[in-house]
């Protein structure tokens, strides 16, 4: 097993939210974020350009950093373009995600579950697959939500977010049907845990907010032998595709122990 360190990868800051879960995983190991947020926000680009940038971006990115693993918890990139990099690159291992769909379906009582992601996730053909997989056991109300990754960016630098916006968001996934209402949502984008209080706060009734940010890290974890990555000692680090990142975000990733 490679010694190199651990590379996570989103638009933006989002997967920081899986970031602190495979670092309790992971203690033993070195992590390289990369924000890919000269790109951000990943949900309203055309697909094929958003493949060939990304399978772009990763070749020098491994050439770089001889990772032991990639990890893209951002759903709009791995369902579109983890099959891609694991054909470009059959030597590196990669962990992806997808929209936590299957969990949901079995948890559910009502049968009325919520899929809240941005509009390329909804838009992808992995997405309305794995609803077919599963949309036996419930039904599945796919909600693509164009402004809250961008919130929950501005929400993590400021610390202020408007909750109406937060509401308006979130609203399409609450559903009332025959006397039954959703009772699962599953945040299917690395951004929302950031805002899942406000989100709880503002829902018209409680439910389940899924979050597979745990389940990512764990199966990252199960790939790698627990061998120290001791190459050097060199702190963790963020990269910005845009470019030096601003104060604000400086010391938010140094909050998560990066250097940016
Ligand atoms: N973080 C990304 C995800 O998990 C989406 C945010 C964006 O639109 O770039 O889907």
């Amino acid at each position: 097993m490679s010694a190199g360190p651990v590379l996570l990868f989103d638009s933006g800051i989002g997967g920081l939210t899986v970031l602190r879960e495979a670092r309790v995983l992971m203690p033993e190991r070195r992590f390289v974020y990369v924000a890919d947020n000269a790109a951000f926000p990943y949900g309203d680009w055309e697909e094929e350009a958003l493949r060939e940038r990304i399978v772009g971006l990763f070749g020098a990115l491994i050439r770089e950093h001889k990772p032991a693993l990639c990890m893209i918890p951002c759903n709009t990139a791995s369902t579109l373009v983890l099959g891609d990099l694991r054909t470009t690159f059959p030597d590196m291992q990669f962990v992806g995600t997808v929209p936590a769909i299957k969990p949901a379906a079995e948890r559910t009582c009502s049968g009325l579950v919520s899929v809240l992601a941005t509009p390329g996730t909804v838009k992808r053909q992995y997405t309305r697959d794995l609803i077919a997989q599963w949309g036996a056991r419930c039904e599945v109300n796919l909600v693509g939500s164009v402004r809250l990754a961008a919130l929950a960016e501005v929400y993590m630098r400021n610390g202020f977010v408007e909750e109406d916006a937060v509401r308006a968001e979130i609203e399409p996934c609450f559903v009332e049907k025959g006397g039954r209402r959703t009772d699962i949502v599953v945040l299917a984008c690395t951004h929302y845990p950031f805002l899942v209080n406000r989100m709880r706060k503002t829902a018209p009734w409680p439910v389940d907010w899924l979050d597979p940010a745990e389940a990512i890290a764990r199966r990252a974890a199960s790939l790698l032998s627990a061998s120290r990555d001791d190459r050097d000692a060199s702190a963790d680090r963020a990269i910005f595709t845009a470019g030096p990142p601003d104060a604000a975000t400086r010391s938010l990733v140094r909050g998560f122990g990066l250097q940016a």
